[in-house]
């Protein structure tokens, strides 16, 4: 039986403004009622599984534990970390949580913030999957991809295996001639950032190649305090912790990795213009989200939430209105917004 292991400790920086350190983006519903972290758990219904395991940080807790009641997953277990180390350590934590006296189950592992419309062949992927997970491999689920994009990983996918295929090699973000020459040879996924794995063996490739990283989470998790549905760690353990990614810090090095492709309408809300992607458009490309008014104008994401936000004559534009900020960006350079998180941060 599976276990989803839920990744939502990330920042959502690059969808400020909606998106706060207080309310990080997998908190917040784009594209219907729905939370991103809700519609992660609300899609593996009818899969057979054990209770989730959902990681974040500290500061989020009782927004997890309260949007996991809402959908009927009160009983899952709360992971806290008091400091982010990325997702190589935070899956490391869940795995060793969820292992014990004849437990070592297999991890389904999600990140918080993606949207998938075909829920049912996302299903049969994992299905897909979990005979090669139980036969050793770490499975990553692959994207044919659609442009060079350099925010993904790629996987260079080789020959047949079960219902996958072996991977030759697996490169995290690389730069954009790299990544249009493996667009062009068409031997490359996307990696989707879902993984499926026994939780053992994910700790056997952790500590063979970051043992730094498996001994401080193993501290970490040498010390905990439960209460409620919540673990803490031992903070002064984990802050001892690398930083790292899964891609990097694992998925980059182990030979033992296999992909199952992914046919289901996958996407990765990273920033405004994927938002933009996905969304619903009227016939000039524009989509309106809340009290907006748009005048000889095409190609605009627009939202607003707390007041009218009118706009003539223009086009290609991010337009995002809240409470206390309003972000103008172009469409094409959304990827940057970040970049005005950061001096927010930096001058506070
Ligand atoms: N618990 C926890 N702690 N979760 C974290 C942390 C952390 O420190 N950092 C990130 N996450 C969560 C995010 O909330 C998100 O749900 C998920 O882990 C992935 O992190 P991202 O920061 O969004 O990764 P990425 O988009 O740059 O890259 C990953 O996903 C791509 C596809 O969307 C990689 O796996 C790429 O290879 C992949 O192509
Ligand atoms: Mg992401």
């Amino acid at each position: 039986m599976l276990t989803p292991v839920i990744m939502a400790g990330g920042t959502g920086s690059r969808l400020w403004p909606l998106s706060r350190q207080l309310r990080p983006k997998q908190f917040l519903a784009f594209n219907n009622d729905a939370t991103m972290l809700q519609q992660t758990l609300s899609r593996l219904e009818g899969l057979e599984q054990q209770a989730p395991i959902v990681i974040c940080n500290e500061e989020h807790r009782f927004l997890v534990a309260e949007q996991l009641r809402q959908i009927g997953c009160g009983g899952s277990h709360i992971l806290l970390e008091p400091v982010g180390r990325n997702t190589a350590p935070a899956i490391a934590l869940a795995a060793i949580a969820a292992t014990g006296q004849d437990k070592d189950p297999l991890l389904l592992v999600l990140a918080a913030d993606h949207l998938i419309q075909d829920v049912e062949r996302f299903q049969a992927s994992i299905e897909q999957a979990v005979p090669l997970a139980e036969q050793g491999n770490l499975v990553t689920f692959g994207v044919v991809p659609t442009h060079a994009e350099t925010g993904y990983g790629y996987i260079h996918q080789g020959e047949e295996l079960g219902h996958g295929f072996k991977v030759k090699r697996f490169v995290e973000k690389p730069d954009a001639d790299t990544a249009a020459t493996y667009l062009a040879s068409g031997e490359y996924l996307w990696n989707s950032g879902m993984f499926l794995f026994r939780a053992s063996r994910y700790l056997e490739e952790l500590s063979l190649h970051q043992p730094a990283m498996m001994e401080a989470c193993l501290n970490a998790m040498a010390n905990t305090a439960t209460d409620l549905e919540f673990t803490r760690l031992d903070a002064d353990a984990f802050a001892q912790c690398p930083d790292d990614s899964v891609d990097y810090a694992v998925m980059e090095k182990t030979d033992r990795v296999a992909v199952v492709p992914l046919d289901a309408r996958w996407s990765d809300i990273g920033s405004w213009s994927s938002l933009w992607d996905v969304s619903d458009k009227c016939e000039s490309g524009n989509s309106c989200h809340g009290d907006v008014l748009l005048e000889d104008s095409h190609d605009i994401l627009a939202r607003a939430d707390s007041r009218l936000v009118a706009a003539v004559g223009v086009e290609n534009l991010v337009i995002v209105e809240t409470k206390d900020a309003v972000l103008v960006a172009h469409k094409d350079k959304t990827q940057e917004v970040k970049k005005i998180v950061q001096r927010l941060k930096d001058e506070q």
